[in-house]
């Protein structure tokens, strides 16, 4: 088999690991605080290392791995829907990773792939196990249909993190300085942490996230990158502390403050990477 197909069958596995880290996270913050939902982010955290092994094997073969997200399940109303909805996910990777271990001779790749499907076996008997608790406990939506300018700006917030998560990680996987790439992750696990406080605070205040992105950059030259990072940094450094300033509520005020300073700190970073560049 070709290179080339090698590197299709990948990216589709990508994308199937894209749409169940957003799916678990999802539901992991529409249920609130609690052992189930930090069970669920503990299995979208293992989602994103097979993102990440999937992103530089397809890489490595000379492919540019896809920010496409893969279809999810979202529509279900109930805790235990949800459940069964993610038991499925799991089903369809698992079901995708045989046929792609069987069409793939690359003993390396091959290799890859049986490693991750033994964590979505071990994740679908999770989720089979969360379907029984979610009905035991009786476990509900937290979601509300919340509407005004705190939630908008938290949405807003919301859509440029995931936004620079795929951006970040996209451009780690571009670049050829080792330094640069090392930030980038970093930067990349920092804003999901701000995903998820923003996420939370949605639910938390009777919203409901949604997790869309807008516009990644696809620049090859690091430089490039690194111009449109702190670009963008500066920006919402400056509309979160906006947001710090005109909000009431102390908790979130502090939230705005910490998010402002956090991206404060990333546009430095990237300035000083880009000086280096030349
Ligand atoms: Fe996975
Ligand atoms: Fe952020
Ligand atoms: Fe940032």
């Amino acid at each position: 088999m070709d290179k080339e197909k090698v590197i299709q069958m990948l990216n589709q596995d990508l994308e199937g690991e894209h749409a169940a880290i957003i799916q678990y996270l999802l539901h992991a913050y529409a249920m609130g605080e609690g052992e189930m939902a930090c069970e669920i982010e503990a299995i979208a955290r293992e989602e994103m290392r097979h993102f990440d092994w999937l992103a530089e094997t397809i890489v490595s073969l000379g492919g540019t791995p896809t920010i496409k997200r893969g279809d999810m399940r979202t529509g279900s109303k109930t805790v235990t829907d949800w459940m069964k909805d993610d038991v499925q996910q799991e089903q369809d990777g698992i079901t995708m990773y045989e046929k792609h271990i069987k069409a793939i001779d690359d003993p390396k790749v091959k290799r890859l792939l049986q490693r991750i499907i033994s964590d979505e076996k071990s994740h679908r008997d999770d989720f089979k196990h969360f379907v029984d608790k979610a009905q035991r406990e009786g476990l509900t939506d937290l979601r509300g249909s919340q509407e005004d300018n705190v939630t908008k700006v938290i949405d807003w917030g919301i859509e440029h993190e995931y936004t620079v998560i795929l951006q970040y990680l996209l451009q780690s996987y571009m670049t050829p300085k080792e330094e640069v790439r090392e930030e980038l992750q970093d930067q990349a696990i920092n804003e999901m942490q701000h995903l998820g406080w923003l996420a939370e605070e949605l639910v938390g205040g009777g919203g409901t996230p949604k997790i869309e992105h807008t516009a990644v950059d696809k620049s090859n030259k690091t430089a490039d990158m690194l111009k449109v990072d702190i670009d963008i940094e500066n920006k919402v450094a400056a509309e979160y502390d906006r947001a710090a300033r005109e909000i009431e509520d102390a908790k979130l005020k502090k939230l705005f403050i910490r998010l402002r300073d956090h991206e404060v700190y990333h546009a430095e970073v990237f300035s000083d990477l880009l000086k280096e560049e030349g």
